[in-house]
């Protein structure tokens, strides 16, 4: 009698527990270390009278076959594939492909992702031009770019592809951009029932964003966010964000007595002088990992997985060994809180190479080994 009840007893914890893990958590587990691939995002690279759709050019692409592989040799599991397919349609109804060359580049990221056996993410990256374009990220031509990806990839297998519906929502309120998601996410289940998607909030998918926000009713969803404090360290000489930041340089990591940054004298922007006053607490390993376990205790809470689709650092003017110190704290804390992530990016500007080679230097390796060695 007592043996059958602790059986039973036993069974119903394992069913519990099973029923709480979902196809998505599943599918999350399986990511593991992640790489991003800088290419088809950079529609800067485009013609302005042309509104960038040639961007990016068929030749220069097919170079890339070789990283899909050199990625899956350095140990990573998925690739993220930033795209601007936003860049390839025109900005008027009735909405249609402009550039099929384009889709062709996209298709190719895909099927080599495919043949090293990674996971992919197909990430609908920049569709808002930072506000350039007017009408590019209006919600109808949204979900028709989608309706449009989805049906292009619904053969590829849901165990190995996802969707991102859209990389860092910003200048946009948070529950306009819930309705926004609401409807792509509808307009994909009716074509690709199965396929896994991820999903970010309003803020540049920031954390705080997530946690102040709610799930979507869809169960199959992946929950992202970007991580890249401290902002100052990571961001130091970049021309794209903050005023101020660009002149950054030689910030370590961690804080440290010598420690000395002064924002320049025209920067009305007071954000990077906060940057610099809070720098000695953000660049603590016990902050960041309470930042970052906010955001595990959110997925906990409602039973849905999340994953870290940015983090990184640039590599202008950080020194090699602050990067890795960086990179080691930072994909500890994930190993610790078991938190999937795609590293910003193979070989542009926050690459983890040696100088001037094309191999990860050593320590970056090191950080990048201690994600498995915490789980
Ligand atoms: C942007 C990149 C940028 C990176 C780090 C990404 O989301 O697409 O252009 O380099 O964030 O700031």
């Amino acid at each position: 009698m007592k043996k059958s009840f602790f059986l039973i007893l036993i069974l119903f914890v394992c069913a519990q527990f099973s029923a709480a893990r979902t196809i998505a958590h599943k599918r999350a587990e399986r990511m593991s270390v992640g790489m991003n691939i800088s290419y088809l995002d950079n529609w800067w690279n485009g013609t302005k009278a042309k509104i960038y759709g040639d961007f990016a050019k068929t030749s220069e692409a097919a170079k890339r076959e070789k990283m899909f592989a050199d990625i899956a040799r350095a140990g990573f599991k998925t690739v993220r594939i930033p795209i601007n397919f936003g860049a390839w349609a025109n900005y008027e109804k009735p909405y249609k492909w402009e550039n099929q060359e384009g889709l062709k580049l996209a298709d190719s990221f895909v099927k080599w992702a495919s043949d090293n056996k990674l996971n992919a993410i197909i990430d609908l990256h920049h569709v808002e031009f930072d506000g350039s374009v007017k009408g590019a990220a209006a919600t109808e031509r949204v979900v028709w770019l989608w309706r449009e990806i989805a049906e292009r990839y619904k053969n590829t297998d849901p165990e190995k592809v996802f969707f991102e519906l859209r990389n860092e929502p910003h200048d946009i309120k948070a529950d306009e951009w819930r309705r926004q998601a609401e409807e792509i996410i509808k307009a994909i289940r009716k074509i690709a029932p199965n396929h896994t998607l991820i999903v970010g909030f309003h803020d540049w998918n920031s954390r705080q964003a997530l946690i102040e926000s709610e799930p979507f009713k869809d169960s199959n969803i992946i929950y992202t966010f970007h991580y890249y404090d401290p902002f100052l360290f990571t961001h130091q000489g970049a021309t794209w964000s903050n005023k101020g930041l660009a002149e950054m340089k030689n910030i370590p990591f961690p804080w440290k007595e010598t420690f000395s940054a002064k924002a320049p004298q025209n920067v009305d922007d007071t954000c990077v002088v906060g940057l610099i006053n809070t720098y000695e607490k953000d660049s603590q390993e016990a902050k960041m990992s309470a930042d970052l376990k906010t955001a595990k205790d959110w997925s906990e809470k409602h039973k849905v997985p999340v994953f870290i689709g940015e983090f990184g650092s640039f590599t202008r003017y950080a020194a090699e060994a602050d990067r890795c110190r960086h990179a080691e704290t930072v994909y500890k804390i994930f190993g610790k809180l078991k938190i999937p992530n795609a590293w910003w990016e193979w070989d542009g500007g926050f690459n983890m190479f040696k100088k001037g080679a094309t191999e990860i230097a050593d320590c970056m390796r090191k950080a990048v080994d201690s994600f498995e060695a915490q789980k």
